[in-house]
């Protein structure tokens, strides 16, 4: 029998998409000539956060802003560990308006906010995993980024090469189940294929318990998926994700964000976690 999972309690902020859309075309699975359902991805939304809310987590807001519709997937605007927070610096033109609204909530909120000189797209591709960042690069975030966020968080910083342009984030192929908190060195999930040969190898020899996905459950962004140790917030579609997982203890809550998938975004993409120093 698996050890019982322990769950911690987080602290998410999120961003209402009041005005989210797509309009502009910047990956492979934004088609602006599709619709998007903008009742649909509301009421989509707000199950995500009662979800997050009734499994006993604090979700706080940031303004959505007018002819911003990305700005939804509050991962990409800062990685925040130890009450430190990077600032992002987007990719695409289109997005490079967002940073300032989330800095402004981090400064109203009391951190200090530090600007990164080369293009970082926050959690989306620097995801933490206990002792060191997991880094993505390839498509968005760049290696600049990377040296810059192991000297801000002082934390080792696993730079690993993205290939696959559906899986442009780290955190579309990529999540952390356990951060190893509660002992233990944590593991992951993720879809290998998503990664160079040498980047492959790497997290093989980091994780050799990870549960490797299959690109069906990757396509449904069940690697999209937000953990707190226990619970794992994932896309219904993921079923053979979601039952290996069960088979190891952890509980999959299905959250269907499909209107935010036709912008390449899901659960993880939705949620920025702030990291506090802990007690
Ligand atoms: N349309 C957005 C973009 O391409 C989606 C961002 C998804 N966010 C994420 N953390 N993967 O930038």
């Amino acid at each position: 029998m698996p050890d019982p999972r322990v769950p911690r309690r987080r602290r998410y902020l999120v961003c209402e998409p009041r005005h989210f859309d797509v309009q502009y075309a910047i990956n492979p699975w934004m088609r602006p000539d599709a619709p998007v359902d903008t009742g649909l991805a509301q009421a989509q939304w707000r199950a995500l956060v009662e979800s997050y809310e009734s499994h006993g987590h604090t979700v706080e807001t940031v303004a959505p802003v007018p002819g911003l519709p990305d700005m939804v997937f509050a991962a990409n605007s800062a990685l925040v560990v130890e009450g430190r927070v990077f600032g992002s610096l987007f990719h695409a033109p289109e997005r490079r308006p967002e940073s300032l609204p989330y800095e402004t909530w981090f400064k109203g909120a009391g951190f200090e906010v530090h600007h990164p000189e080369s293009v970082c797209e926050g959690e989306g591709d620097l995801v933490p995993a206990g002792r060191w960042i997991l880094a993505g690069t390839g498509f968005r975030t760049t290696r600049e980024a990377h040296r810059e966020a192991q000297e801000h968080f002082g934390m080792p910083v696993v730079s690993l090469t993205l290939v696959d342009p559906y899986f442009y984030h780290l955190d579309t192929a990529l999540f952390v189940l356990d951060d190893g908190a509660q002992g233990g060195d944590g593991n992951i999930a993720y879809y290998p294929e998503a990664f160079s040969p040498g980047s492959r190898e790497v997290l093989a020899r980091l994780y050799p318990r990870a549960v490797r996905a299959t690109r069906e459950d990757a396509m449904a962004f069940g690697l999209n998926s937000v953990s707190d140790g226990k619970h794992v917030f994932i896309a219904p579609e993921a079923t053979g994700l979601a039952d290996r997982l069960a088979g190891l203890g952890y509980v999959p809550v299905p959250v269907d964000l499909s209107e935010f998938h036709k912008a390449g975004g899901g659960i993880k993409c939705c949620t920025q976690e702030i990291r506090e120093i802990r007690s």
